[in-house]
């Protein structure tokens, strides 16, 4: 079984954490050969790898973000390295630009959606009361554009068998953790609309997948100095577990840990919320 792209060394724990997905390549290029991928958020970290995956198998990657520049060369790079890519420039957080790419999708015709862009924000909610454009940005970003294009795809990916495959977070299925609640309640809000909708795209032949990641190591952590020495997937080991979904059109993939901490979690919401108020009340005014 051939593996796909090099990536960082982890640690003992990161390995036993996050084992590398295996990934059949040849069984890959037989299934997304020819087969056309449209990956948001494509211009850095987990979508850039995905793109890059998806194109070396094979299919004709449509690569959407806002950093058009990025797009270009990695579009560039896949046709280099002798697969297909378009860029399609686009901010999520504009609803016209959302809206004329919508438009575009029955001409494109992607097979497989791969929800991925992403916005988090950390912040205290005290020092957001006069950032009310927070709560919109991640709205947008991480709900309302992805169910946008969800809806204007469905028609066609219905038509050819197609997935959608939104890249989730292990949060939305825990308690939770103060300061994040804006992206939080994004991420939930998407994952919730697609699961609720799922049954009624499975019958009609498209797989749905729900791939709920754990701490990935990306621009989107940098500025968040507590994650520094906290164990990490690499990005290249995130789009391997995505990429691996649209072989076996599984419902979900997470972390083999994760059924444990969801039970635990389940079971602990209030001593959660106090222990969580109690480290409130230490933090400085
Ligand atoms: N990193 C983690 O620990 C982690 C954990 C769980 C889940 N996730 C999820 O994984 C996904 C990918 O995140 P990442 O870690 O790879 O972050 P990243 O490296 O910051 O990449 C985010 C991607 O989203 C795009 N994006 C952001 N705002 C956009 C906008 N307004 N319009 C269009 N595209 C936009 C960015 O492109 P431009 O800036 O060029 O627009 C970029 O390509 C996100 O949905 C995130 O919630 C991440």
């Amino acid at each position: 079984m051939a593996m796909l792209a090099r990536m960082a060394v982890p640690t003992l724990l990161e390995r036993l954490l996050f084992p590398t997905a295996a990934v059949d390549t040849a069984a890959l290029r037989q299934t997304l050969a020819g087969r056309t991928i449209l990956v948001t958020g494509a211009s850095f970290g987990i979508g850039e790898q995905v793109a890059r995956l998806a194109g070396a198998a094979g299919a004709r990657v449509l690569l959407v973000a806002r950093t058009t520049s990025r797009l270009e060369a990695i579009a560039s790079e896949i046709a280099d390295a002798g697969g297909t890519a378009l860029a399609l420039s686009c901010d999520l957080n504009d609803a016209d630009a959302v809206d004329r790419l919508a438009r575009g999708l029955p001409d494109l015709a992607p097979d497989i959606v791969v929800s991925n862009a992403g916005k988090s924000i950390r912040r205290p909610l005290l020092q957001s009361l006069d950032r009310f454009h927070d709560v919109t940005r991640t709205a947008n970003i991480n709900f309302l554009s992805p169910t946008r294009l969800a809806l204007a795809a469905i028609p066609g990916l219905i038509e050819r068998g197609g997935q959608i495959v939104n890249v989730s977070a292990v949060n939305v299925l825990l308690q939770p953790a103060p300061n994040w609640a804006a992206y939080q309640a994004s991420k939930t809000a998407f994952d919730q609309w697609l699961r609720s909708a799922a049954p009624e795209l499975r019958a009609r032949g498209v797989a749905v997948t729900s791939v709920y990641l754990p701490l990935v190591r990306t621009r989107m952590i940098a500025p968040t100095r507590s994650y520094d020495d906290v164990p990490a997937m690499e990005p290249e080991q995130a789009a391997r577990h995505i990429v691996a979904a649209m072989l076996t059109r599984r419902r979900r993939w997470a972390p083999w840990w994760l059924p444990p901490v969801q039970f635990a979690s389940s079971l602990s919401r209030t001593p959660w919320e106090v222990l969580a108020e109690r480290r409130q009340r230490r933090e400085p005014r």
